[in-house]
């Protein structure tokens, strides 16, 4: 096999000899450099570069590192051609389909689906540990009611730090384990604290009677004024919702983690910069825009006019919740996730809501248009989950919020893996400069 690399390095050949995969890379000045090439369980090889540099004063180029691993993982394994998601080798499907969030969060922490015993332990230490100091809740106070609740998130995530330092030390696997749970039990927490600081209402304590569903919707929705009634539907929904997102292997935030992390700093601040690159719109932003684009085609009126736009090269619109780094299939959340919506549109007689009809004729456009299917653009998670947590009664600005909420345990489940695997070291990416050469300094009075 011969894989072309650029115009500097030639040709890299690919040898197999006996069980030992070699790369052999030719250079410009003759020289032949040997790599070993790694297998996984499935997936693709890996060409093992480590020792480029020291052996070829050579960096490899790859901005988007869209053909870089960066970690061994046996977490999570996408197959972005056939639309494959497993958790630890399960479907997303048959999670999503059979089990609750915090069986998803276990799998994800530990190797293995938790048996009745271990779930029941699991489910107490999480429920244990979902208050917030009460001190803490003195930040939120600390904002603009209208700040966007992503921002605050950061912000509150990253203050766990400040008090909670009896589960700093990286080093100390008990402290992680705590943090583990602290960050995934108090993330719901936070995240309704956001939105009743944003509307004026009294914050609600967590029940730890309820599931971690249950209780999110609850801290939500629920004010002390009135009896609130969690709807099975919309909670069974929210678990899903939760599900879908909670990880999804080396995306930005998780990479943002890991690289955060490598430098050994504590994990609420790792997570803190999880949130922080999970807010763009080209991530975990994208529900939130979703919602803004439907809104404006509503107004306007002509869908053509918006997958026009979406096609023409020369304008920056991009249809939002299509397209992904990785998917050049179906996303297989958005199967799952356009089944939920149907679900909870119905529980709350909304089946008929004109944005999720849009919806269904845009992705049905999209989906025959020659543009999107040559560039292999399907639907990702994002494109209905949206329509679902408006339907719900979650205002926009929070949507990504949920997405960080789901996604924390992901994080904490990748950051774990990264401090145990003993061929990490810190994150040091390399450049191709292109800048000035070095120069003679010019003093002020001398500049023209
Ligand atoms: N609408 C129109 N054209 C698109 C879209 C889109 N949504 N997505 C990609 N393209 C085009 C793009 O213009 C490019 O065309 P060309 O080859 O002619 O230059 C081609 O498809 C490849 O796009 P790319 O930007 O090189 O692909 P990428 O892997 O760097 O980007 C993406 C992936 C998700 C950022 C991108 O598809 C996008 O911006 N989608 C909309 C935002 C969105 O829905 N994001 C949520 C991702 S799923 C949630 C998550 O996991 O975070």
């Amino acid at each position: 096999m011969q894989i072309h690399l650029n115009y500097h390095l030639k040709w890299i050949e690919v040898m197999s000899a006996k069980n030992n995969k070699i790369a052999n890379l030719k250079l410009p000045n003759g020289s032949n450099i040997e790599f070993p090439i790694h297998s996984g369980t499935i997936g693709p090889d890996v060409i093992d570069v480590k020792k480029l540099y020291s052996e070829s004063d050579h960096f490899t180029y790859d901005p988007g590192f869209t053909s870089t691993g960066s970690c061994k993982s046996k977490i999570t394994y996408i197959d972005g051609e056939k639309g494959v998601l497993l958790h630890r080798g399960y479907k997303i499907e048959d999670l999503a389909e059979n089990c609750d969030f915090l069986e998803v969060a276990y799998l994800l922490l530990n190797s293995d689906l938790p048996n009745p015993e271990q779930k029941k332990v699991f489910d107490n230490k999480i429920t244990t540990h979902t208050m917030i100091h009460e001190q803490l809740s003195m930040f939120f106070r600390g904002f603009r009611r209208d700040a966007h609740a992503m921002a605050v998130m950061c912000g509150v995530v990253g203050a766990l730090s400040a008090f909670y330092h009896d589960s700093t030390d990286i080093t100390d696997p008990s402290q992680r384990l705590v943090a583990s749970h602290r960050l995934v039990a108090k993330i719901p927490t936070i995240a309704a604290m956001a939105y009743k600081f944003s509307i004026g209402q009294p914050f609600i304590y967590p029940r730890n009677d309820l599931s971690y569903s249950e209780n999110f919707l609850n801290m939500m929705f629920s004010v002390p004024a009135e009896k609130y009634e969690i709807d099975p539907i919309l909670s069974k929904a929210m678990d899903k919702i939760l599900i879908l997102h909670a990880d999804h292997e080396q995306n930005a935030s998780t990479s943002t983690v890991r690289l955060a992390g490598s430098s050994g700093a504590n994990p609420f601040a790792c997570i803190a910069a999880g949130i922080a690159s999970l807010w763009g719109p080209a991530h975990g932003g994208a529900n939130e825009a979703v919602i803004h684009m439907l809104n404006e085609i509503q107004k306007n009126g002509n869908v053509y006019e918006f997958i026009k736009k979406a096609k023409d090269p020369n304008d920056p619109f991009r249809l939002m919740g299509f397209g992904h780094r990785v998917y050049k299939n179906y996303d297989p959340r958005a199967t799952v996730m356009k089944k939920t919506a149907d679900a909870v549109l119905g529980a709350v007689g909304k089946e008929d809501e004109p944005m999720f009809i849009l919806a269904r004729e845009l992705e049905k456009i999209a989906l025959e248009d020659d543009y999107f299917v040559t560039k292999k653009l399907y639907p990702n998670v994002d494109f209905y989950s949206g329509i679902i947590l408006q339907a719900m009664g979650f205002p926009s600005s929070l949507f990504t919020v949920l997405f960080a909420v789901a996604r924390t345990v992901g994080w904490v489940a990748q950051w774990n893996e990264m401090i145990e695997d003993s061929e990490q070291r810190i994150g040091r990416p390399r450049q191709l400069y292109i800048g000035e050469k070095q120069r003679a300094f010019t003093p002020l009075n001398k500049r023209n």
